[in-house]
């Protein structure tokens, strides 16, 4: 049993996977906190319906990027937190943050890295023009998207896509890999060798999750 502090702005479609897999009993973990710098984010609300607590820290707490960080992990710290798990929290960590937890913070990223890191991944691979695209669960680094890369789901691009219709596809398999990801790393099974994650065991994982497209896919 591992104890996650999750990091969100957003609508919290990621955390409820989360909290899914761990409901289901899949996923062999406790959300001690569910953070947010955005006090109308409906992940607020999903965590509360599902009695998880709750620290709304807003942007304006802090006068610098460090100071807010700061204050997140004293937080992440109160509550023993053990993985910290950024689910759509739209806001760059600073190394403070990233000293406080090292490889133990994880993120998702709606593109296939290292391809269209940062804002509107989905939105830059369409206007880009690749057939392939997907999600990412990496360890977070003091780079914008640049850590170890731990799990990538593949999807494909059609040629009527729209962002929407991207970011939709993608964020399906999105909530697979994030719950399994975290299941590895509480399993032990997760071994950081610089850039390069090894997965330990893997002959056991039933999952597999290329999904390879073919023209009568859709
Ligand atoms: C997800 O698509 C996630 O990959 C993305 O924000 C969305 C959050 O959705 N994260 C980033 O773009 C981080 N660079 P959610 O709030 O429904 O989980």
């Amino acid at each position: 049993m591992i104890n996650l502090g999750v990091l969100v702005s957003g609508s919290g479609t990621n955390l409820q996977a989360i909290i899914d897999a761990i409901e289901a009993k899949k996923l062999p973990a406790n959300i001690n906190v569910v953070i947010s710098n955005n006090p109308n984010a409906y992940a607020v609300q999903r965590a509360k319906i599902h009695n998880i607590p709750v620290e709304v820290i807003p942007n304006s707490s802090a006068a610098t990027r460090e100071a807010y960080d700061n204050i997140v992990v004293e937080v992440l710290k109160r509550y023993t937190v053990e993985l910290v798990v950024l689910a759509g929290f739209m806001r760059v960590l600073t190394q403070s943050l990233i000293n406080a937890f090292p490889m133990h913070i994880m993120n998702i990223h709606p593109a296939l890295l290292p391809s269209f890191h940062g804002l509107h991944a989905q939105k830059n691979a369409v206007d880009y023009g690749v057939k392939f695209s997907g999600a990412t669960v990496h360890f977070v680094d003091e780079g914008i998207d640049t850590g170890p890369i731990i799990i990538q789901a593949v999807v494909p691009v059609y040629d009527d896509d729209t962002e929407e219709t991207l970011a939709k596809r993608i964020l399906k398999e999105e909530h697979k890999i994030y719950p399994y990801a975290i299941q590895l790393f509480a399993e032990g099974r997760l071994e950081v060798k610089g850039r390069r994650v090894v997965v330990k065991d893997t002959a056991k994982t039933e999952n597999t999750f290329l999904e390879n497209p073919s023209s009568n896919q859709k």
